[in-house]
Order: structure tokens, then C-alpha cells, then sequence
């Protein structure tokens, strides 16, 4: 390896990452020297490829699908959020060779809603359709910001009522079927079902979202993805999907990693103005 500090992200499919452009915006704002890659590493690769990685005094990984249980099981020492969540999409190196698990996606989604759109969610209830990896990665930083309480749905309500119940320590939260939902609105609809990424959208029904309500898609695309279609028919006061999550999130593994915190706004903004042309 190069003495240039290493970083890269792993997942598989890889190529349409973003996170390359990020890291090298943010390197070059804050003026620190790394290397920031996307490689393809299947999950059978994965154990054995962070090892390597690791083992050449690479200094810090992403990891996104489908690695983000596997990186979970590889880290040595686990944050508070990493644990509950049970995914980490962020590896760090540490001083005494350890390699520690975090994930910084609830804190992206939170930073996000809050510091980037003035969304507050003290007070407020919250709706999150989907009960998959996703969700688990955002329940956790969402409950830290004491909204009323949150609804978990799914299809297969199993899951609904699990993803609930682990999290009961930590507040308010319930799981349900999409039928229970007939006659109740909520402040915030997160939907963090993989349903955006074939253009596809959940079961929702009209009045689900509370007037002044917003909505919030963890996928991103060019075009907005059904669900932000959905919340602009609900009129939604903000309809947005999840670019600035996906800034806000490599912001907070940045500064794990270098202990600077760049300056997100720029780089959203740069990305957008990207997509809109
Ligand atoms: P991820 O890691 O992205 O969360 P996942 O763990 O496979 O991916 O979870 C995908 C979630 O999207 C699940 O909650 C899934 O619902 P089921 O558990 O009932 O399968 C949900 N999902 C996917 N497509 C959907 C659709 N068209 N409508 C509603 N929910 C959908």
C-alpha cells in the first residue's frame, strides 16, 4: 500500500457509489492527505478482503449492501448505536491495531432532517414503513430525539413487532401491519423499505400524513423515487429523499476517521446541482 492513508468502501454492486466523490470533496475542503476507493467485494470476499485491507495499514472502511452484518461481525469493539443497530457501515482502525464498528447512518438521517432542513422531531410522531437493515440503523437515533413515539410497519408484520420490541427500552414504539394504520396520521413518514429502488411504493393510504407533515425516502435517485412523488401528493410541507443522509453519514464516518468535520452543506449542494442538470 501506498503511504498515503488508505480508505475505501465495500459492497457489491459498487460502481454507482457516491462515496468516492464525497470523501475526495471533503479531503480536499479540510486539506487532509487519503485515498478513498470503491471496490467490489462480495460478501464471501468480505472477511478475507478487510483482512488484508486491515492487515496493510489501511486506515478505515465503509461498508454498504450487502456487507453492513458482516462488517457488524468482523468488528472487534462495537459502539452503542452499532450494537443495537447490528449493522455498521463504518470501520475504523484504531491506534492499538483494533479495528472498531460504528454505524453513522441514524446520525446522518437525524443531522439531515434537523440541521439541514429545520425538520424538529422533539414532540412528533413518526411513522417508518419497512422493517428491514434500514430501518434498524435508524430507529435508535431517531428515539434519541424524543419524538412522541414511532410506528414501525411492514408487510410481514413478524418483523414489525420484533424490530419494536427491541428497541422498547429505549422509548416509545410500536409495530403494526399496514391495514392498522387505517384512521391514524403521523408528523413524519420515513419509508426505509428497499420498495424505491424499483420504482415501487409501499401500501399508503390517504390522511396518513398529519397537515404540515413531511417525508422522508432513505433511497436517492436523479428522479424523485415513488415515495417523494407520494409526500408531494400529500403536500407534504417537504417531500426529500436521502442524499443528504448519504452526505451527512460519510461526514460523521470523516470525522471518525480524521477527527475534522467538513462542511456538508457544499458538498449537498454540489450534488444537487449535479442531479439537476
Ligand atoms: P434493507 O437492508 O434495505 O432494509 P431488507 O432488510 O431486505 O433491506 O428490508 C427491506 C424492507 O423493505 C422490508 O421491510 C420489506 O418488507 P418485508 O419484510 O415484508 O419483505 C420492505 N419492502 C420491500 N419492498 C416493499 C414493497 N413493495 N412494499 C412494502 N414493503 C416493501
Amino acid at each position: 500500500m501506498s503511504n498515503i492513508d488508505q480508505y475505501a468502501v465495500y459492497g457489491s454492486p459498487i460502481k454507482h457509489s457516491k462515496s468516492p466523490r464525497i470523501h475526495s470533496l471533503f479531503a480536499q475542503q479540510t486539506g487532509q492527505t487519503l485515498e478513498y476507493n470503491a471496490v467490489l467485494v462480495p460478501a464471501e470476499q468480505f472477511t478475507q478482503q478487510t483482512g488484508n485491507f486491515f492487515e496493510q495499514a489501511g486506515r478505515g472502511l465503509n461498508c454498504t449492501v450487502p456487507l453492513k452484518e458482516l462488517a457488524w461481525e468482523y468488528a472487534d469493539q462495537l459502539t452503542e448505536r452499532a450494537t443495537l443497530s447490528k449493522a455498521v457501515n463504518t470501520l475504523i482502525r484504531q491506534e492499538d491495531g483494533s479495528i472498531l464498528g460504528d454505524n453513522t447512518d441514524g446520525i446522518g438521517l437525524v443531522t439531515d432532517l434537523i440541521h439541514n432542513h429545520g425538520i424538529e422531531l422533539a414532540q412528533k410522531s413518526i411513522l417508518i414503513l419497512g422493517a428491514g437493515g434500514a430501518s434498524r440503523g435508524i430507529i435508535g437515533p431517531l428515539l434519541d430525539q424524543s419524538p412522541t413515539q414511532i410506528t414501525v410497519v411492514n408487510r410481514t408484520v413478524s418483523k414489525a413487532l420484533t424490530l419494536a420490541e427491541e428497541f422498547s427500552h429505549k422509548g416509545n414504539i410500536t409495530g403494526c401491519a399496514y391495514a392498522d394504520l387505517s384512521g391514524l396520521s403521523f408528523d413524519m413518514i420515513i419509508n426505509a423499505t428497499s420498495a424505491s429502488l424499483s420504482d415501487d411504493l409501499p401500501p399508503l393510504t390517504e390522511g396518513l400524513l398529519a397537515n404540515q407533515g413531511s417525508c422522508y425516502d432513505l433511497a436517492y435517485s436523479n428522479q424523485p423515487t415513488a415515495f417523494v412523488r407520494w409526500g408531494n401528493q400529500q403536500a407534504a410541507a417537504k417531500s426529500l429523499d436521502g442524499l443528504g443522509m448519504l452526505v451527512e453519514q460519510a461526514a460523521e464516518a470523516f470525522y471518525l476517521w480524521r477527527a475534522v468535520r467538513p462542511n456538508t452543506q457544499e458538498v449537498i449542494q454540489l450534488l444537487e446541482s449535479e442531479r439537476s442538470t
